[in-house]
């Protein structure tokens, strides 16, 4: 059988080094960025890439949580089953530069998935930086254990990079730029960009026309939650407040940040319900008569009142007195949505054991995101505001 043929993959990404300059053209120095990928993601954080002129374009989901890739095989056929109508799979062939290094037998994929197939070296173009991309899976066969999984998504590049003194978990994306001479040190950096409504990421660095300056980067505390062996996430403390005052439920919040998350709804535990209705019945008036219960979001005939703020913790090691925390607020009309006829809805989905707080794109979207290595060897993540949006969010609580 004659088969369709994978040579590499090209990111169609041309206009979005232009993009970059131009957002980031307002002020600052003119830093030289030649050793830098620059790629566009979409608000569900994946990226069309050029598979080959036979098949074309294809959607590959990017994600900051995994080590994994994955592409999926000519001979899945359960790939099929689980995954969309538009089916996009690879043949790795020697003629084109794809070598197999080996086999995996069952592995956790994604949080839904447990494949076997081959592990394969494939050449690729990203930005325009041709590599190998070395210890991809090629799905070639499929299963899931939950009853209803999400649709599988045929191929998905992992960029998870954290450490926790000995151990390590890298993305081989980052090795294999890093190892044939393409980057000159491993990180990335990330935000979203609201104007044009797409992720901005940079492998490796950052663009330091996007931060006011180098001191405005703060390191954030870090957990992380590596449960699962297809993923670990970094997980942040904070708070929560409404209307300015603390949540008294629980004094801390655990947060994680996923660009995949489209968190335009506040997604907030259960538990939280109480110290919401106890504000909101203080500010209830004569016309606001509705329920207002976890499963039903009232009306209120007012939003001025209505804000709600998180409050990231900051690593407080080093020198300089710093922060404590970011205080990220948001304002009433992002808390509360005009339904109508002169009545607001709380813009909070109240979820039972929703133990994380997930910030998507809302914080990526104030904040530049940067993951990097310190003196130490250990993968730092750190967060600074974003210059041309800094007005309406620096708010930063000292000691
Ligand atoms: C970016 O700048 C270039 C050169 O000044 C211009 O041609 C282009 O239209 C700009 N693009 C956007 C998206 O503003
Ligand atoms: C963040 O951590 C790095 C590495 O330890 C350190 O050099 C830097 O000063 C820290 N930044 C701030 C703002 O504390």
């Amino acid at each position: 059988m004659k088969k369709i043929i994978v040579l590499a993959i090209l990111l169609s990404i041309s206009y979005c080094s232009m993009q970059f300059i131009n957002a980031s053209s307002e002020g600052g120095t003119q830093k030289e960025f030649s050793n830098s990928l620059k790629i566009t993601l979409n608000d569900d954080f994946q990226t069309l890439m050029r598979i080959d002129t036979i098949i074309g374009e294809v959607l590959v989901q990017f994600d900051l949580n995994t080590q994994i890739t994955y592409f999926s095989s000519i001979e899945c056929e359960d790939c099929l089953y689980f995954g969309d109508q538009k089916a996009t799979r690879f043949n790795c062939l020697k003629e084109f530069s794809c070598v197999k290094s080996g086999t995996f037998q069952d592995v956790q994929i994604s949080q839904d998935y447990i494949a076997s197939g081959d592990l394969i070296d494939v050449r690729m173009v990203l930005d325009d930086v041709h590599f190998y991309l070395h210890g991809v899976y090629l799905i070639k066969s499929l299963y899931s254990n939950n009853q209803n999984p999400s649709k599988f998504a045929y191929q998905r590049i992992g960029l998870l990079l954290a450490s926790e003194s000995n151990q390590k978990y890298e993305s081989q994306i980052f090795f294999s730029l890093y190892n044939q001479g393409k980057i000159n040190k491993i990180s990335y950096s990330l935000y979203y960009d609201e104007d044009l409504q797409n992720y901005q990421l940079t492998i490796p660095d950052y663009d330091s026309r996007l931060i006011p300056s180098r001191q405005s980067l703060f390191n954030l505390t870090l957990g992380w939650d590596g449960v699962f062996e297809y993923q670990k996430r970094y997980i942040f403390s904070g708070h929560l407040d409404f209307c300015g005052q603390q949540m008294l439920e629980k004094n801390t919040l655990n947060f994680y940040l996923d660009p995949s998350v489209n968190d335009h709804v506040f997604q907030i535990d259960e538990s939280y319900f109480e110290d919401f209705n106890k504000f909101l019945i203080e500010h209830r008036r004569e016309p606001d008569l509705s329920l207002f219960t976890v499963e039903q979001p009232g009306q209120w005939s007012q939003n001025q009142y209505f804000t709600l703020g998180i409050q990231i913790d900051i690593d407080q090691k080093g020198k300089l007195p710093k922060p404590k925390q970011f205080d990220v607020q948001f304002s009433s009309d992002q808390v509360m949505l005009y339904e109508g006829q002169g009545y607001y809805t709380i813009n909070v989905n109240f979820i039972k054991d929703k133990f994380n707080f997930i910030l998507g794109k809302r914080i990526f979207s104030k904040y530049l995101y940067y993951l990097y290595k310190d003196e130490q060897d250990q993968y730092k993540v750190a967060l600074a505001p974003l210059q041309h949006k800094q007005q309406s969010l620096r708010k930063v609580q000292f000691i």
